[in-house]
């Protein structure tokens, strides 16, 4: 399938490793211009340069924290016509409901609710007189069944969706659709943090850990990340502009709803 966003440009946010990486991929597989971003120079360095190498498109970097404005107005700046938005971010830390401070839950609403705001604030009037814009957030599967532990996570984003929710419809008649992507359990550097923190907690070989947790999915096996990126660049595409306002779970059946 032609995806029909060829020399589109997309700023992809926290893309120098796992989800977000893998996002950029696909869209640099459909042929879109890039901007990436992550806070180490060196590893976003060796992520645009493995897909200059890899796709012949062009790929810009924005190193920096995502949640000072500065690095969003370098983004911006650095594809202000931008035609996809690929919103994602650092997840808060895990940590116990009891232990949960305020400056917790003012830090994670900054990252994963106010900062992705933020862009799409900036791109949507653009978006709308072009009349092509595809905004794309990275949410949790917790949007919909919250973990404990990671509560300041599921408010956060469950935040974000329903603040954006009016404007998906709002702007959907100008070809601009907003959509979220609910990942379950992926195989990145964040996921196997999370196991070798369970690992530790529990006294078991991390292989150990790791195999349960893959058992407990219905699929018993995490989700490639290039299972993700395929879904981010099918909601990005020409093809999906009568899609918006959706929230998307990609979790190999974990969820165990009907609906
Ligand atoms: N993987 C999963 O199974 C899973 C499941 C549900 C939800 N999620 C959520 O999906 C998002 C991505 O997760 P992931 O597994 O892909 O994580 P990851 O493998 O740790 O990658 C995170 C990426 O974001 C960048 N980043 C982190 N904080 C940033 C900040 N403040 N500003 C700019 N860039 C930043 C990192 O680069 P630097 O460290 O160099 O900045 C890296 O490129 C997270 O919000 C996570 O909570 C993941």
């Amino acid at each position: 399938m032609d995806l029909g966003i060829s020399g589109r440009t997309a700023i992809v946010c926290a893309s120098s490793k796992g989800l977000g990486r893998a996002c950029a991929e696909a869209l640099a597989e459909a042929g879109c211009k890039l901007v990436l971003n992550g806070r180490d120079p060196a590893t976003l360095a060796a992520t645009a340069k493995a897909l200059r190498d890899r796709f012949g498109v062009s790929v810009a970097e924005t190193a920096g924290d995502l949640n000072d404005p500065a690095t969003r107005a370098a983004l911006l700046a650095a594809a202000p016509e931008a035609d996809i938005l690929v919103n994602n971010n650092g997840g808060p830390p895990f940590k116990t409901f009891a232990a949960i401070t305020r400056e917790d839950i003012l830090a994670g609403v900054e990252s994963n609710m106010l900062t992705p705001i933020a862009l799409v604030q900036a791109l949507l009037p653009g978006m709308a007189a072009r009349r092509f814009g595809r905004v794309i957030n990275i949410t949790s599967g917790s949007v919909r069944a919250p973990i404990a532990g990671l509560d300041v996570s599921s408010g956060a984003r469950a935040g974000l969706t329903a603040f954006l929710a009016s404007a998906a419809r709002g702007y959907v008649r100008d070809n601009v659709t907003i959509n979220a992507i609910l990942p379950g359990a992926f195989a990145t550097d964040r996921q196997q943090s999370a196991i070798e923190r369970a690992a530790k907690q529990r006294g078991v070989p991390i292989e150990t850990a790791r195999a349960e947790a893959e058992a407990r999915s219905p699929a018993h096996r995490f989700g490639d990340p290039a299972e993700f990126g395929a879904l981010c660049a099918f909601l990005a595409s020409a093809r999906a502009g009568f899609i918006t306002g959706q929230n998307i779970l990609i979790d190999g059946g974990a969820f165990p709803g009907a609906f």
